[in-house]
C-alpha cells in the first residue's frame, strides 16, 4: 500500500479507536509526500529536527497557497520568531499565577477542590461518563477562572471551541469548507473575547485577561486584537485538551486493572503514568500547520519551499527505533521521552498546568472509584483524528469513596 493513501486512512473514522498500527505503516516512509503535496513526517529524530529547524515555519501566510484570512491576527502558535517570542513572553507574564512550573504548584489545592466537587457529584450513582462529569468541566473551570472568563459563559464558548478544533487539521470533508466555517466561528469568539476585554480594562481583576489589557511592561503591550487572539488561543487549549488527556488515561486506566491497584499502593506513580500517557495515548497526534521556508533535505528526501508539513507526533512518541517495546504501557520506564507537548519553540506552554491536572484527577478516580470498569469499550470517539480523544467514556463502579 503506498504511504498517500496509509495517511488518508488515519483519518477515516473508523481508525479513530486504533491509529496505532496504521502509524506503524506510515513509519515505513519516514518523510511521505502525499496526493496533495503536503509531506507526512512520522518517526522520532525526523520530527524532533522539523520541530527545532528554523526553515520551518508555524505561520501558514508563508504557504504556497495561503487562504485569506478575515477573522484575528493569527495567536503565537501560528506565528514565528521574534512575533511569536514577543507575544508569547507577554502572555508568559500574565499566565497567572502559574506562569512557572513553581506557580502552577501554588494551583494544587484549588484543582484538588474541583475535581473532589466532581467526583462527589457522581457519588449518588453507580454509573458515570468520564466526559462529561470530570474531564471536560474540570479543565474548562481552571482555564475560565485563570483567564477571568464567567464560566456561566461557559455553555456559550464550548461549541465555538469544539467546532474550532474539528476544522482543524487534515479531515476526510472539503478544505475550503472547513476554513470558512473555522473563520466564521473564530470571528463570534473574537467579539464575544473583545467585549469582555474591555471590561477587564474598565474593571480589571487578578487574571490573565486583566493582566494582558494593562500591561506596559519591557515588551511593551498587545494590541486590542493580539488580546483577542491570545485569550482565544489559551481558552481553546485549555479545552480541548486536557479533557482527552484525563479521558485516556482512564481508560488506560480501565484497560490495565493493575495500573490502579498500584496508583493505590503508590500515589506517586502518578508522575510517571501522566508521562507515559503522554507518549502512549497523546491528545494532540498531528501538528499540520508547519511549511517549509526553503528547500529541506531530511531522511533522504527533499521538502520543496513552500510545501505543507504535517509532524504525526503520536507516531513519533511510538518509534521503536527510539525506544524499546513502544506499543506497551509501562510507566518504570527509566527515561520516558514523548512529543506529546510538541517541542522547539512552540512547545506547550500549558504544559505545567495540564501535567497537574491529569496527575490530580486520574489519582483520584483511581482511589475514589469502588471497583471500576468500562461499560463500552472501545468508547465512541470525537471526530478529530489531530486532537483525539473520546466523545464519552461510561463506566460503572459498586460506589465512591
Ligand atoms: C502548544 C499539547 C494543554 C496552551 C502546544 C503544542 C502541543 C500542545 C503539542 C505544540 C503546538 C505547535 O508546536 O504548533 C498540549 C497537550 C495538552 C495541552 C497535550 C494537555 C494535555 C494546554 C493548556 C494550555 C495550553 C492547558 C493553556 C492553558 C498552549 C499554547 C501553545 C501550546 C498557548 C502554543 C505555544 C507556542 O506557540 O509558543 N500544546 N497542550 N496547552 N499549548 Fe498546549
Amino acid at each position: 500500500m503506498e504511504p498517500a493513501s496509509i495517511f488518508a486512512q488515519i483519518q477515516q473514522f473508523a481508525n479513530r479507536a486504533d491509529p496505532y498500527s496504521l502509524y506503524a505503516e506510515l513509519r515505513r516512509t519516514p518523510v511521505a509526500r502525499q496526493e496533495d503535496g503536503s509531506y507526512v513526517v512520522s518517526t522520532y529524530e525526523e520530527i524532533v529536527a522539523l520541530l527545532h529547524d528554523p526553515r520551518v515555519s508555524s505561520d501558514r501566510r508563508n504557504l504556497a497557497d495561503a487562504p485569506p484570512s478575515e477573522g484575528l491576527p493569527p495567536s503565537f502558535i501560528t506565528t514565528d520568531p521574534p512575533e511569536h517570542d514577543r507575544l508569547r513572553r507577554l502572555a508568559m507574564r500574565h499566565f497567572g499565577p502559574p506562569h512557572s512550573p513553581r506557580k502552577v504548584e501554588s494551583l494544587r489545592g484549588e484543582l484538588l477542590e474541583i475535581v473532589t466537587g466532581l467526583i462527589d457529584g457522581i457519588a449518588d450513582r453507580t454509573e458515570a461518563d468520564i466526559v462529561d462529569d470530570v474531564a471536560y468541566p474540570f479543565p474548562v473551570t481552571v482555564i475560565c477562572r485563570l483567564l477571568g472568563v464567567p464560566v456561566e459563559d461557559e455553555p456559550r464558548f464550548h461549541q465555538w471551541a469544539d467546532e474550532i478544533v474539528e476544522t482543524l487539521g487534515p479531515g476526510e470533508d472539503d478544505r475550503e469548507e472547513r476554513l470558512k466555517r473555522r473563520e466564521a466561528t473564530v470571528v463570534t469568539l473574537g467579539q464575544y473575547l473583545g467585549e469582555l476585554a474591555e471590561d477587564h480594562r474598565k474593571n480589571p481583576g487578578d487574571d490573565l485577561l486583566s493582566g494582558l489589557v494593562t500591561d506596559d511592561g519591557p515588551d511593551g503591550s498587545m494590541s486590542h486584537l493580539e488580546v483577542i487572539s491570545t485569550a482565544a488561543l489559551l481558552l481553546i487549549a485549555g479545552h480541548e485538551t486536557t479533557v482527552n488527556l484525563i479521558t485516556n488515561g482512564m481508560l488506560t486506566l480501565l484497560r490495565n486493572p493493575w495500573l490502579i491497584e498500584r496508583l493505590r499502593q503508590e500515589p506517586d506513580l502518578i508522575i510517571h503514568t501522566v508521562e507515559e500517557l503522554l507518549r502512549y495515548e497523546p491528545p494532540v497526534h498531528f501538528l499540520s500547520q508547519r511549511v517549509a521556508l526553503d528547500d529541506i533535505t531530511i531522511a533522504d528526501v527533499t521538502i520543496p519551499k513552500g510545501s505543507p508539513i504535517v509532524l504525526a507526533l503520536a507516531s513519533g512518541s511510538r518509534d521503536p527505533a527510539h525506544l524499546r517495546d513502544p506499543d506497551r504501557f509501562d510507566p518504570d520506564r527509566p527515561y520516558i521521552q514523548h512529543l506529546g507537548f510538541g517541542g522547539g519553540v512552540h512547545h506547550c506552554f500549558g504544559a505545567p498546568l495540564a501535567r497537574l491536572e491529569a496527575q490530580i484527577a486520574l489519582r483520584e478516580l483511581a482511589h475514589r472509584l469502588v471497583n471500576p470498569r468500562l461499560v463500552t469499550d472501545p468508547p465512541p470517539y470525537r471526530p478529530s483524528s489531530t486532537l483525539r480523544g473520546p466523545r464519552h467514556l461510561l463506566i460503572a463502579y459498586d460506589r465512591v469513596l
